[in-house]
C-alpha cells in the first residue's frame, strides 16, 4: 500500500490549445504511463521534435516515447477512422503502437451518423451555433447518457452491427427531423457510404489493438507504483458543467473529469498541472471578455500561427484574462502552473492583463452566470513587454526582467506558483523555473 503511485493531472486553463501536446511530450519521459481522459477527436495537440510536427486527437501525447504505455480511458470518445489515420501519421511501427497503445473497452465509439448529427444540429442553430468542430463529439456522448452508445468492448460481440444499425436509423431520423437529409451530407470531402465503409475498414484494424479494463489496468499501475500522467483535451472554460454554456464541448475537462474518465479515485490524484498561454485564444463561438479584434489580435495570431489545429479555422486572440485564469485554477486545484507561448509577446511593447470585470456598471471579480454581447468590459493592468527574443533561453534567470514580473503578478493573483514556462513549439524550448 504504502508504495501507492499517484495520477498527476495535466489540463489546459483557458478555451484549450494551450500547448497540452507539447507540455505531455516534454513530461513523458518522466512518467511510465500517459492516459488520456476525455473528449475525442475534437482535440488537436501538437508536438514537435527533430524538425518534424505531429498533431494527435485521440491517441496520449507519450506515443513517441519508447517505453511509455499510452492509454485511451474509458471518458474519451474514438472515431476508428480518426484513431487509425492518426496512427500511420505517427510513421511509428505497429509493433510499437501495439506494445505502446492500450484502448479502454469502455470508451464510446463516434458512429458515422454521430457526425451526420452533429452537422444537423450546428446548422438548425443558425446564428447561435456553437462553432463545433464538426467530429460528433456532442451526439456521442449524447448516446452515452442516454444509455445508447456503442463502446469499443462491443465490437467483440457478434451483436455489434445489429446494434450499429439500429442506433444509425434513430440517428437519420433524428437527422431528417433537423431538416438534414443523410444523401445530402458531405462527410471527410465523401458521402455517407464511402465513410461509412471506411468506419468498417477502421474497425477491423482497431481489433488488432489492445483493448483492456482500463480502470483496472490502470488502478494495479498505481498499486505497482508507477506514476500515471493524465492528459486533459479542451480546455477548464470548455467544460460542459463550468465553461461558457452552451458554448462548451461536452465532457467534463476540469480535473475532476480525470477521475471519472480513468476509474480512479479523488484521493489518487497527486500534482494538477494547469496549463496557460501568456494570452488568450478561442475557437469557435461564445464569450470571450478580452478578445481583441484589432491589428494586435492579428499580430498575435501571425506570430503565434493561431489556426486550430483540427480544423484549421483562425483562433481568436486576446490578452491575458486573470479573473477567467483564477476561475480554472480553483476548478482544478492548480498545484503547478505551466505558461507557453512566452516568445510570441516578445515583440510587443506594451501587454495588458485582464484583472477584473465592469458588468452592469459594476466592478466584479467573477465570470457572471450569463455575458451578453458587450456587456462585459475587461478592466486591464497595462505592463511593459520584454522587447527581447527568448527563444534560445533555456535558464529561467535569463528572462528578461519584465518577463520575470509578468510572471511573479500572474502567480500573485492565482497563488499558484509557475513552474515551467515554454518559450517555443520545440520539445527543447523549454525553461524549468
Ligand atoms: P493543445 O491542443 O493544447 O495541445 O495545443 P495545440 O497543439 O492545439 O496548439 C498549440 C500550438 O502552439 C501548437 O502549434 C504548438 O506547436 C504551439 N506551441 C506550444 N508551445 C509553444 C510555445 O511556447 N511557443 C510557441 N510559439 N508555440 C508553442
Ligand atoms: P484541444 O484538446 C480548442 C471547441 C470547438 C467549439 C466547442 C465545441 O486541442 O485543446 P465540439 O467539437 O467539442 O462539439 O466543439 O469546443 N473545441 C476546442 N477548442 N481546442 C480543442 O481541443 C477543442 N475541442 C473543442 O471549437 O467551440
Ligand atoms: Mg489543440
Amino acid at each position: 500500500m504504502t508504495n501507492t503511485a499517484k495520477v498527476d493531472v495535466l489540463l489546459g486553463l483557458q478555451w484549450g490549445d494551450e500547448g497540452k501536446g507539447k507540455i505531455v511530450d516534454v513530461l513523458a519521459p518522466k512518467y511510465p504511463v500517459i492516459a488520456r481522459f476525455q473528449g475525442g477527436p475534437n482535440a488537436g495537440h501538437t508536438l514537435e521534435f527533430e524538425n518534424k510536427k505531429y498533431v494527435l486527437h485521440t491517441i496520449p501525447s507519450g506515443i513517441f516515447h519508447q517505453n511509455a504505455v499510452n492509454i485511451i480511458g474509458n471518458g474519451v470518445v474514438i472515431d476508428p477512422v480518426t484513431l487509425q489515420l492518426e496512427i500511420s501519421k505517427t510513421g511509428l511501427s505497429f509493433e510499437h503502437i501495439y506494445k505502446s497503445l492500450l484502448i479502454s473497452r469502455k470508451a464510446h465509439l463516434i458512429l458515422p451518423s454521430h457526425r451526420l448529427l452533429d452537422f444537423a444540429m450546428e446548422q438548425i442553430k443558425g446564428e447561435a451555433k456553437i462553432g463545433s468542430t464538426l467530429k460528433g463529439i456532442g451526439p456521442a456522448y449524447t448516446d452515452k447518457y442516454a444509455r445508447a452508445g456503442l463502446r469499443i468492448g462491443d465490437i467483440e460481440f457478434p451483436t455489434f452491427i445489429e446494434n450499429y444499425e439500429k442506433l444509425k436509423k434513430n440517428h437519420i431520423q433524428q437527422a431528417e427531423y433537423l431538416n438534414c437529409k443523410l444523401n445530402d451530407f458531405v462527410v471527410d470531402n465523401g458521402s455517407f457510404s464511402d465513410y461509412e465503409k471506411r468506419w468498417f475498414d477502421s474497425i477491423e484494424y482497431l481489433k488488432k489493438l489492445q483493448f483492456i479494463d482500463s480502470e483496472v489496468y490502470v488502478n494495479a499501475l498505481l498499486e505497482k507504483g508507477m506514476p500515471i500522467l493524465a492528459e486533459g483535451a479542451q480546455g477548464s472554460l470548455l467544460d460542459v458543467d463550468f465553461g461558457s454554456y452552451p458554448f462548451v464541448t461536452s465532457s467534463n475537462t476540469v480535473a475532476a473529469g480525470a477521475c471519472s474518465g480513468l476509474g480512479i479515485a479523488p484521493s489518487k490524484v497527486g500534482k494538477v498541472y494547469g496549463i496557460f498561454k501568456a494570452y488568450c485564444t478561442r475557437v469557435g463561438s461564445g464569450p470571450f471578455p478580452t478578445e481583441l479584434f484589432d491589428e494586435v489580435g492579428q499580430k498575435m495570431r501571425d506570430i503565434g500561427r493561431e489556426y486550430g489545429s483540427t480544423t484549421g479555422r483562425p483562433r481568436r486572440c486576446g490578452w491575458l484574462d486573470l479573473v477567467a485564469l483564477k476561475y480554472a485554477v480553483v476548478l482544478n486545484g492548480v498545484t503547478d502552473l505551466i505558461m507557453t507561448k512566452s516568445d510570441v509577446l516578445s515583440s510587443f511593447e506594451t501587454l495588458k492583463i485582464c484583472t477584473s470585470y465592469i458588468f452592469n456598471g459594476k466592478e466584479i471579480d467573477f465570470i457572471p452566470y450569463r455575458i451578453e454581447e458587450k456587456m462585459l468590459q475587461p478592466v486591464y493592468k497595462v505592463v511593459p513587454g520584454w522587447l527581447n527574443d527568448i527563444t534560445n533561453c533555456r535558464d529561467y534567470n535569463d528572462l528578461p526582467a519584465n518577463l520575470k514580473e509578468y510572471v511573479r503578478f500572474i502567480e500573485e493573483f492565482v497563488n499558484v506558483p509557475v513552474k515551467i514556462i515554454s518559450t517555443g513549439p520545440d520539445r527543447t524550448e523549454i525553461i524549468y523555473k
